[in-house]
């Protein structure tokens, strides 16, 4: 089977620079393989590189298999939850982890599994085709935790009117795909907000996609595990993140494992809301005996040709933290 990918890696070169190992061998673990396009070029620059490439979605880990086919051999494919697979993991300790959040161009474009306003899918929006869909989830909350979800999840203002009109609409008849799901939003924004550069449904989707998938939840467990697992030898851990309530959490529990201070309001750990209360849970990294280091001291962004070839890019932010042996007297 010939495939091409529809995935652009976001950042490549800077991907690329920030994890290079200086000697000629080394294990990647790419927590999100996707398609495959970090691991590929990683793998291409070091050739004795070996790659342990884990995705919740088995349909894009099968894709990557054959995109990846290249490198038979030095590539292992996990299907698992990342969190899940970093809580578990017990294999040898990792000079390379890399965390690319969200979902994939492949996801948008041809999942057929609603993850995009602009087309008529069924409004599935799982990743690992378990649990709720996002049809499931419209149909059963309440109005308010709708509203809550679109607000906290989406940064979306008009999502009281929209919570509104989702609890009108499914009154009459469910609400099954994506097309369905745009068009009640659309309608319940102003007139101004149809306007705008954005479509009046990004966020909506979006925040829909995030609660479905308990995106935020998984990735401060999923952290702090990979670097306690993360070789003490110059290990370093990547994340690219998408959208602020990414960042923060990654933000933040780089700073806590580097011992850096951490004002209380950023911790959000006495949030009471249901859809965004990342929990920190890094207190086991205050007892290892090594230290972390924050490399980016602020988030490396895409460059603007790149923003403009590459569109989901444009909100990408790039963070990495090495970690080290303690040194006598430290
Ligand atoms: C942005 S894409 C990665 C793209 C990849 N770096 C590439 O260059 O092709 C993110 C991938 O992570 C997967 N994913 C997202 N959240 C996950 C989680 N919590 N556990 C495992 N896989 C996850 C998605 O299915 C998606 O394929």
């Amino acid at each position: 089977m010939s495939l091409d990918r529809t995935h652009r890696p976001v950042l490549a070169n800077e991907v690329r620079e920030w994890l290079r190992l200086e000697r000629s061998s080394g294990l990647l673990v790419d927590s999100t393989l996707g398609e495959g396009g970090h691991s590929a070029l990683l793998l291409s620059d070091n050739p004795s590189l070996r790659v342990i490439g884990v995705d919740v979605d088995p349909v894009i880990l099968e894709r990557a298999r054959v995109l990846l086919g290249d490198y038979a051999g030095r590539v292992d494919f996990v299907h698992r939850w990342f969190d899940d697979f970093w809580a578990n993991y017990i294999g040898p300790a990792p000079d390379r982890i890399l965390f690319d959040l969200g979902i994939s161009t492949f996801h948008f474009e041809g999942s057929g599994r609603g993850f995009s306003f602009s087309g008529e899918e069924p409004l599935d929006m799982r990743l690992s085709g378990e649990g709720r869909s996002a049809a499931q989830l419209l149909q059963t909350e309440n109005e308010s935790q709708l509203a809550d979800m679109i607000f906290e999840l989406g940064g979306e203002r008009y999502s009281r009117r929209i919570a509104r009109a989702i609890c009108d609409a499914r009154n009459a008849s469910p609400i099954e795909t994506s097309g369905e799901l745009a068009g009640i939003v659309r309608r319940a924004v102003p007139a101004a907000a149809r306007r705008g550069r954005l479509h009046p449904a990004t966020r909506t989707f979006q925040a829909l996609r995030i609660a479905v998938n308990s995106e935020l939840d998984r990735i401060s467990r999923a952290l702090t595990n990979a670097l306690l697992r993360l070789s003490p030898d110059g290990g370093r851990l990547a994340v690219i993140s998408f959208h602020s309530l990414e960042d923060r959490i990654v933000k933040w529990t780089f700073r806590r494992a580097a011992g850096m201070h951490v004002p209380h309001d950023e911790e959000a750990e006495g949030s009471t809301s249901r859809w965004n209360a990342p929990k920190f849970e890094t207190g086991a990294l205050s007892r290892e005996s090594v230290q972390y280091r924050v490399l980016t001291k602020k988030p490396v962004v895409p460059d603007e040709s790149e923003k403009r070839e590459n569109a989901p890019s444009r909100s990408a932010k790039f963070r990495v933290i090495e970690k080290n042996r303690k040194s006598n007297g430290e």
